[in-house]
Parts: C-alpha cells; sequence; structure tokens
C-alpha cells in the first residue's frame, strides 16, 4: 500500500510517500519521495525551539512539501494518491502537532483514507531500521530489546519484551539530553543546537588531549583509557572512585547525576547547573576552555547514558539494544557504545539522515500500528494532539 506520513512534532516539517509491505516482522519499505525543511534558522536566534514561530512555519512548509513528494512520486492529489496517511500525534509542541494532525484530516477526508495516529518516540526506535531513500527492511529482531532514546524532549529506556510492546523503565526526572547539550552551549555562546557544536569542540579537544587536558575528568579515565570495561559487573560502581581524578589547577570535573542511583531514571539539570558554576567560577571564556568544558560535559553524559543502560541490559538480559532521538548521533556516545557492548550484544543506531525528527519513521511505525491493529483506526475526530505522549 502507498502510506504518506506527516511529522510536525517539533522544529521540522517532513513529508514521506512510501510503497509498503508485509506484515509486522517482515514489513518491506520503498521510500517514493521524502522532502522536509529544518527550522534550525528561525529558531537560532532565540537558543531554542519557539512554539508559535514552529506552528506558523509548518503551516506554511506542509501544502509546498505536500506538492514536492506527490511531483516526485508522480501522484496527482486530486485521484487519491495514497491508500493511508500517517501522522505524529505525540509527544512535542502542541501548537506543532496540532498542524499536522489538522493537514493530515483536511487530506484523509478529502481522499477518503484511514489516518493513522503515530507516536513519535516508537517512531524514533524503528528509525534504526529505516534508510532515507530507496529500499529497507525490518529483520527479526531478538528480544528483550532496549532503546534508549535521547533526543532535545525526551531521554528514556524503554524495554521491548515482545516486538512493538513496550514499557517505560526509566526517564529524566528533568532535563532531556539533548536540551541539557543546548543549554550548557547556549551557557558559551555557542548557536542553537548545541549538541552538534559542542560535540565537535568536544572530539576537538580528544584529538589534541596532550596539549592541555591531560588527566582531564573521570570519563575521561573510565572512557578514554581502553579501560572502560565490557561487563557492567567491572563499571565503577563506588562514586568515591572518581575522586583520584580531582586534581590540579586545569583539571576539573562535572557531577554525573544519579549515575549510582537504583533506578534507571536520569537528571541532568543538576550538570547543567555545575556547567553554570564552573563558567562562573572561571570568568571569562576562552576557546581552549571551551573546549575543556564541552569535554567533560560530554563525558559526563556520555558516561550516565551507557552506565544506566548497561545496568538495564543486565537486569533484562537485553539482546538488542537501540540508541536513537537526536543525540544518537553524538559519536563520542556511538564510540563508547560499541566498546562497552562488543560483539555479543546487537547495537543498532539510525543512519545520521534518520537519527533527528523526521517522517520516514514515522511512516514506518504508521505502517506497522495499522498491520498490527488489523487495519483498525480511530474515527478522524477523536485524533488530538497529545504533548505529553507516552508509551
Ligand atoms: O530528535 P531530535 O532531532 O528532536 C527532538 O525530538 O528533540 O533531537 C534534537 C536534539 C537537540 O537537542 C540537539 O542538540 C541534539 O539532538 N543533538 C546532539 C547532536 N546532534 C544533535 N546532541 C549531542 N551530540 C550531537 N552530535
Ligand atoms: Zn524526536
Amino acid at each position: 500500500m502507498k502510506l504518506l506520513s506527516i511529522e510536525t512534532s517539533c522544529d521540522d516539517t517532513a513529508i514521506t510517500i512510501m510503497d509498503i509491505k508485509g506484515g509486522i516482522e517482515n514489513a518491506s519499505f520503498k521510500i517514493l519521495a521524502n522532502a522536509s525543511n529544518s527550522q534550525i534558522k528561525i529558531h537560532a536566534e532565540y537558543g531554542g525551539v519557539y512554539p508559535m514561530l514552529a506552528k506558523k512555519a509548518h503551516i506554511e512548509n506542509l501544502p509546498i512539501l505536500l506538492e514536492e513528494v506527490l511531483k516526485k512520486s508522480k501522484l496527482s492529489k486530486n485521484k487519491k494518491p495514497v491508500d493511508a496517511i500517517a501522522v505524529t500525534y505525540g509527544p512535542g509542541l502542541e501548537p506543532a502537532l496540532w498542524t499536522g494532525i489538522v493537514f493530515a484530516k483536511e487530506l484523509a477526508e478529502k481522499w477518503n483514507v484511514p489516518l493513522i495516529p503515530v507516536n513519535h518516540m516508537e517512531g524514533h526506535i524503528l528509525s534504526v531500521f529505516g534508510k532515507d531513500k530507496g529500499k529497507f527492511t525490518i529483520p527479526k529482531i531478538k528480544t528483550p530489546m532496549l532503546s534508549l532514546l535521547v533526543s532535545g524532549g525526551h531521554t528514556e529506556l524503554v524495554l521491548t519484551k515482545k516486538w512493538m510492546q513496550y514499557k517505560i523503565i526509566g526517564e529524566t526526572l528533568d532535563d532531556a539530553a539533548g536540551e541539557a547539550f543546548d543549554k550548557v552551549a547556549r551557557m558559551m555562546d555557542l548557536p542553537y543546537p548545541g549538541g552538534p557544536k559542542i560535540s565537535k569542540l568536544a572530539e576537538e579537544a580528544r584529538a589534541g588531549k596532550e596539549k592541555f587536558l591531560e588527566g582531564l575528568s573521570q570519563a575521561d579515565g573510565a572512557l578514554e583509557r581502553k579501560a572502560l570495561p565490557n561487563t557492567f559487573a567491572q563499571v565503577r560502581t563506588q562514586p568515591d572512585a572518581s575522586q583520584k581524578y580531582i586534581g590540579s589547577a586545569k583539571k576539573f570535573l562535572l557531577p554525573r547525576p544519579m549515575m549510582y542511583s537504583k533506578n534507571f531514571d536520569f537528571s541532568f539539570s543538576g550538570l547543567k547547573t555545575a556547567v553554570l558554576y564552573l563558567i562562573r567560577k572561571i570568568g571569562k571564556l576562552d576557546d581552549e576552555l571551551k573546549a575543556q568544558i564541552a569535554l567533560e560535559f560530554e563525558n559526563a553524559v556520555v558516561e550516565t547514558l551507557i552506565h544506566k543502560t548497561l545496568k538495564a541490559k543486565e537486569k533484562y538480559k537485553a539482546q538488542t539494544i537501540i540508541v536513537a532521538g537526536g543525540v544518537a548521533c553524538n559519536k563520542h556516545l556511538q564510540r563508547e557504545m560499541k566498546k562497552v557492548l562488543g560483539k555479543t550484544t546487537k547495537l543498532l543506531f539510525p543512519i545520521k539522515e534518520l537519527t533527528g525528527d523526521n517522517s520516514i519513521m514515522i511512516g514506518m511505525a504508521g505502517y506497522l500500528q495499522y498491520i498490527k491493529n488489523k487495519r483498525k483506526v480511530p474515527k478522524i475526530s477523536n485524533i488530538k494532539a497529545k504533548g505529553n505522549l507516552s508509551f
């Protein structure tokens, strides 16, 4: 069947048309057209996503992108070009979500096709199986599967015991990981979105660490010196193990909040505040200091994410681990995850093009839900935006 999918939950407007076949465990997808419009430039001056501007931009973008994907797929909008429509209904910014939903409802009514509401987070999980052009399939996955979802709005660990069933086993109690990257970047006058910029600085600092970063941090010690253990039993579990790395003038250490808590929850706001105090204490930041802070901050986030994921992996005996969402393209996170998981666990990341928000993943999740629910969909009038939608 041909499916048109729409994503407008945050600052990306995106529409995809795919031709899809198969059941929920062997679906195969062919992308006919994919078009998107990022609003990064619009929001950059505010240092974050401004919901009313996002809404305005989505409303402007949607009809343009629709024309584009129909043209690329050689389909006519007057002749019921697709068999169904999938749209993100949450979680996300409600004014932004509504723009996609209203647009999708109008099309579904006009073409008389089913409208499938999609959970954006399920989209992120499935994004690891996608491509941004051509064909792809969803292979059979070994469960239990654990998904670490890290984006600007979310940080959660989701357990899948049976394919397409999701249970949140841990989540952030305050800021999301991506949000922390963005806020720390803003403290250092780096442009929005901060994740890529901080990550670039941290990578540069890591590469040139002999110059000025020697013994910089606890994570530097744990993650960099080939000492990162490959089983959880070997991971440091005593908070005081870090103390030996605190030392002389140029070295500073940021906290790893909740790293040793007994649950799988995260917290990044204390880390963000620690960066704020550190910056205040230092006074004027030069490029070298910014790079050092970026490195230590990234180490702290990555170390916490990995620690909790490993702990959950051990507890639930996960066979497959998925890392998805905007922060999943972080190089350090990818590298260290690969290192600690070794070859025994299947580790999946999305391709770079699908780490951020996109409508390909929405089409994938929409199709699988549609098939799983035996092609039953809610009444169009009952589909509403749910900003806080959870699994
Ligand atoms: O999934 P996404 O595109 O949008 C949301 O649904 O939030 O994620 C965007 C987030 C932003 O906070 C951005 O700073 C972060 O992902 N991000 C990164 C990197 N690239 C993007 N964070 C860390 N390292 C990166 N390389
Ligand atoms: Zn997202």
